[in-house]
């Protein structure tokens, strides 16, 4: 939520600034804007809306500079316009800041500034913080301006409540840089006689690989030639590891893709396998998962489970909850991150806490695990972002290596969550209950669903043919059972997120008590009716649905011809082991969803009011 590039060097900034903003508009995409170093002083440029009406822009100027920083930005305070845009300047002019996160005391630190006579642009929360900082800088002992610049943050910061990841320059600071985070995420790029900063590596990459991913509290300066890290919080040394970024720029590109969310919808064959490799024990007939630091011993005691997140991470873990208690008989629990921090749910000594995160950012979560860990429970990550926040504060965990997912409605991550949580469901399985021959066919048919995806993105001209036939329909019902009740929920947040049709996804069995209330000729309901033990209740369901004239879409079995008379529309999927069918049942949602939002001329990629990694509450 909201991105931060930021550039010294000694090549021309601004087209590596707009283009490390293109990398993570995903971030947020209402406004955008850059400061660039001169001679003359500092010149800042900011546009409301995509990050394309700043290239513009800049682009026209054409600007020299090879020192600045830049923002995308998703509105918290203030509307998306060019004032509020980042970066912000302080009173004297002389110093620009770009921000992340949420200043909550601002509104005390602003009557304070403003009754010392400062005068506000706009109405954003950072322009209070660069003002802050600004006001430290010139009361700031006479110094070198560099050292002071450092001074003039490291008394700002202990001054604001709330998260940040800030960049920050001077015009009287012609080599520097200074930045600082706590709770949003910022990370060092190491290059030759140049260095970065950015709250993604995506956005970097293109650069360099090499990358230090700062911890909250710490302070850094960049310059030319080299970097300082140290700490906001004089009790506490900084550490610093410089880490190798395991993918390149062409990973986060498009490629022959139209979009990010149908690339990443096709990838799923692929980041399934890597979400298995070297995890799957034939040997033993379960499922090798060192990262969880956790002995056979201690994994036999755990008694109960919790697993939270957000969005679709947390339809992952709703999937995750069925796979448990059947493979392992374990007591399960979900709960929304957002809750589960608020609520005082009961747990056991031998509880274990999983948090789902794709971008390993997302403020709710990450509040959960915190919450979690202070409550002394273990808590475990299954993230995709190495080295994210999530990722280092958790006790251990399991990363999806699912690649970098840049369209902002989860696809690809749904199933790797997924499949990592077959994978722990198999392990806890195995420990407990599941026998060998038991493990051994659930490997086997594991290991299969990789090529079954394959056969359903070919049908991929058929789903966008019964996408366009429903694409102004006013709203849609999601349905399916068990295991696949998470699935129409997520089938339903795809089809809001992406193309605006309200949507929901319910247990079939619960349309009775309500829902088809709602049905009519223009509402179609999707049915994820896979043949497996609910089918025939299933059926019954659609009967109930068709006997009121509403159009039904149905997600079947290859092979079960049943549905072909009662469904307007029929969509199949490989036979499976039914409890692996949310792997596949999915992927014709997306597809759905995909295909229905492009028939509506929605921007797919970057849905209105959305952000791919949301780090305020
Ligand atoms: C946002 C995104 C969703 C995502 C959710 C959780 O709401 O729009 O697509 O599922 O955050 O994100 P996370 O990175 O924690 O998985």
């Amino acid at each position: 939520m909201c991105g931060i590039v930021a550039y010294i060097g000694k090549r021309q900034a601004s087209p590596i600034l707009l283009d490390g903003l293109r990398r993570l508009e995903y971030r947020g995409y209402d406004s955008a804007g850059i400061a660039l170093w001169t001679d003359g002083g500092i010149d800042v440029y900011r546009k409301a809306g995509r990050i394309e009406n700043l290239r513009k822009a800049v682009s026209e100027a054409n600007p020299p500079g090879d020192l600045g920083i830049s923002h995308t930005r998703w509105a918290t305070h203030g509307a998306p316009t060019d004032e509020n845009a980042h970066p912000h300047k302080d009173q004297s002019g002389n110093l620009a800041l770009v921000h992340n996160g949420v200043i909550e005391n601002y509104i005390s630190i602003k009557d304070q500034l403003l009754a010392e006579g400062h005068t506000f642009q706009s109405e954003t929360d950072t322009e209070v913080l660069a003002h802050l900082v600004g006001k430290c800088y010139d009361e700031g002992e006479e110094t070198e301006p560099q050292a002071k610049l450092v001074a003039a943050v490291q008394a700002a910061l202990p001054r604001v409540k709330g998260t940040f990841g800030i960049a920050v320059i001077h015009s009287d600071a012609p080599g520097v840089i200074v930045g600082s985070r706590l709770g949003s995420p910022l990370v060092v790029g190491l290059g030759k006689d140049e260095h970065f900063l950015a709250s993604d590596v995506g956005a970097i990459v293109a650069h360099t690989r090499d990358v230090i991913y700062l911890n909250d509290y710490d302070l850094v300066t960049i310059t030319r030639h080299g970097y300082d890290v140290s700490s906001l919080d004089t009790n506490r040394t900084a550490s610093v590891k410089v880490s190798r970024v395991d993918f390149t720029e062409d990973d986060a590109e498009k490629g022959k893709f139209e979009h990010y969310m149908l690339k990443e919808i096709y990838e799923q064959p692929q980041s399934i396998r890597n979400a298995l490799r070297g995890r799957l024990s034939r040997d033993e007939a379960t499922a090798v998962l060192g990262g969880l630091n956790m002995s056979p011993m201690e994994l036999r005691q755990i008694d109960r489970i919790i697993f939270s997140g957000c969005g679709t991470a947390y339809h992952a873990a709703m999937v995750g909850e069925y796979l448990m208690e059947s493979l392992a008989r374990i007591p399960t629990e979900i709960e929304f991150a957002s809750e589960f921090r608020y609520r005082n749910v009961p747990t056991t000594k031998s509880t274990l806490q999983f948090v789902v995160s794709q971008s390993g950012e997302t403020i709710d979560t990450l509040a959960a695990l915190r919450e979690a860990k202070r409550k002394g429970l273990r808590c475990l990550g299954i993230v995709n972002n190495v080295a994210s926040t999530i990722a280092r504060e958790s006790d251990g965990g399991v990363y999806i290596h699912a690649g970098p997912e840049i369209g902002v409605a989860a696809t690809k991550t749904f199933t790797s969550q997924v499949t990592i949580m077959t994978l722990l469901s198999l392990l806890f399985g195995r420990i407990h209950h599941l026998s060998s021959t038991d493990g051994l066919e659930m490997i086997d048919e594991l290991e299969a669903i990789p090529e079954k995806i394959e056969s359903i993105l070919k049908q991929a001209p058929r789903i966008k043919e019964i996408a366009q036939k429903y694409a102004n329909a006013e709203g849609m019902l999601f349905m399916g059972r068990q295991l696949n009740y998470p699935v129409a929920m997520e089938g339903a947040l795809k089809m809001k997120e992406i193309s605006y049709i309200y949507a929901s996804g319910h247990p079939s069995a619960e349309l009775k008590h309500g829902i088809i209330a709602l049905v009519k000729p223009d509402l179609p309901s999707v049915f994820i009716a896979p043949d497996d033990a609910v089918f025939d209740k299933n059926v019954s369901n659609i009967e109930e649905v068709k006997a009121r004239k509403g159009p039904v879409i149905a997600v079947t079995t290859e092979g079960c011809t049943d549905l072909e008379r009662i469904a307007d529309d029929v969509l199949y999927v490989p036979p499976c082991k039914s409890i692996l069918s949310p792997l596949l049942t999915v992927v014709p949602l997306q597809l759905l969803s995909y295909y229905v939002a492009l028939a509506r001329g929605c921007d797919v990629d970057k849905p209105r009011n959305l952000a791919k990694s949301v780090t305020v509450e």
